[in-house]
């Protein structure tokens, strides 16, 4: 089966074309194309993803990416046949409330040809709204032009299924073993989620108010790093850690909040706030040693709070492997500590590969294969999708 997949739920348009088999009940996958364009330098200025502008630069990429994935997956095409007036009628009359069909995309179907692809997966939430209706739009469009059946997928789903291929390599992956704990930690979400199965999920636990990577990004702002300031905030963080070795200490420290609450629950907004008060009262400018101060004391804060949390889950619960995702599982200290913590419980770690950490397509395409072949759910040519900027897993 070939998946075209598609995701702009965020600041990333991207879209890859997977092959997945199931052989001897084991799904395995073949990466044929893969393609993302990072909206990153846009949104800088405003210290965060402005939605509008994030749609506008979605709308304004996704054609010609389209067009680089086809064309670079090699798959033959079929000619297409479509009486594309006519087509553009049916959509815009299926979608009257939404954006009529751009005729960059009108063009596109009609100059190139029906690519070999049985199912298109789209992301229909969580995520802006605005942006998560480009990648809809043009799944459904393609959907009914190509005859395809086009699903919807979880963005928090694809992270999870993002451990189990190696993009790189271009290599499946060993599967989670179940009842699996996924720690899902991103730029809009830091959530435990204990899965029984692939599409079988109980909510455990998760932030009462900010996400890890707003942390991150936040604090980030407060010292002059750009956003995403995430993995400015880790390599500075392992430069102090670096100079630690040589006597350099930090004459402050952070909370590590709701560590003693009780419950399973995060809560980063306070970190936040307390970072806010001591860097107010830090002499300005600030120097670079004090940069990596607040970067290394802040990431160990956070790391120790995750990690006390899932800690206490698994002691309590029946957890056979592990799985953290998010764009802030590319952190490498997150990495290392929780690595060490599974050897400490002796249970298998699951941590997607660098390449689909944060967000991408690829990610989307597993996710919409395992449930396709798991679960045998149908979809149709021209499926109802709607964005759901709040959508959860559970
Ligand atoms: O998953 P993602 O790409 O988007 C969301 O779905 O939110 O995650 C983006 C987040 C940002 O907050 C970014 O700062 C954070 O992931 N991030 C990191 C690192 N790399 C990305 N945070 C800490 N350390 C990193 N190395
Ligand atoms: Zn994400």
């Amino acid at each position: 089966m070939n998946i075209l997949a598609i995701e702009t739920s965020c600041d990333e348009t991207a879209l890859c074309i997977m092959e997945a088999e199931k052989n001897e009940g084991e799904i395995s996958f073949n990466l044929l194309s893969n393609i993302l364009h990072s909206q990153i330098k846009e949104h800088e200025k405003y210290g965060g993803v402005f939605p509008s502008l994030a749609k506008r630069e979605h709308a304004r990429r996704i054609v010609p990416l389209l067009k680089e994935v086809v064309d670079n997956s090699k798959l033959s095409g079929k000619s297409n046949n479509i009486d594309v007036e006519k087509f553009r009628d049916k959509f815009n009359g299926l979608f009257s409330h939404e954006e009529n069909l751009s005729d960059e995309l009108l063009s596109f179907l009609k100059e190139n040809n029906r690519p070999d692809i049985d199912l298109i997966a789209v992301t229909e939430g969580p995520g802006l709204e605005p942006a998560l209706w480009v990648g809809i739009n043009t799944a459904i469009a393609l959907s009914i032009a190509w005859r395809i059946p086009v699903m919807p997928v979880n963005h928090l789903e694809g992270h999870i299924a993002s451990v189990v291929f190696d993009p790189e390599e271009n290599k499946t992956l060993p599967f989670p073993i179940f009842p699996s704990l996924a720690l899902i930690i991103s730029g809009g979400h830091t959530e435990m989620i204990k899965m029984n199965d692939w599409g079988s999920y109980k909510y455990i636990g998760g932030t009462l108010d900010d996400a890890v990577g707003e942390a991150f990004d936040k604090v980030a702002r407060m010292i002059d790093i750009p956003y995403p300031g995430g993995p400015k905030i880790a390599q500075l963080a392992e430069e102090a850690r670096e100079t630690r070795e040589k006597g350099e200490r930090a004459d402050f420290s952070f909370p590590r909040p709701m560590i003693n609450s009780g419950d399973n629950n995060f809560s980063f907004s306070g970190l936040k706030t307390s970072a806010m008060y001591k860097i107010k009262e830090m002499e300005h400018p600030l120097s670079d040693k004090t940069k990596r101060m607040i970067s290394r004391e802040l990431e160990e804060a956070i790391t120790e709070t995750l990690l006390s949390k899932v800690s206490k889950v698994i002691e309590n619960e029946d957890v056979s492997s592990l799985i953290i995702s998010g764009g802030v599982s590319a952190n490498q200290h997150i990495k290392n500590e929780f690595k060490k913590l599974s050897l400490k419980y002796n249970i298998p770690f699951h941590i997607p590969h660098i390449k689909i950490t944060t967000d991408n397509a690829v990610m989307i395409a597993l996710s919409s294969a395992i449930r396709s072949i798991y679960s045998k759910e149908k979809f149709s040519v021209g499926e109802k999708i709607e964005a759901k900027g709040n959508l959860e897993i559970v």
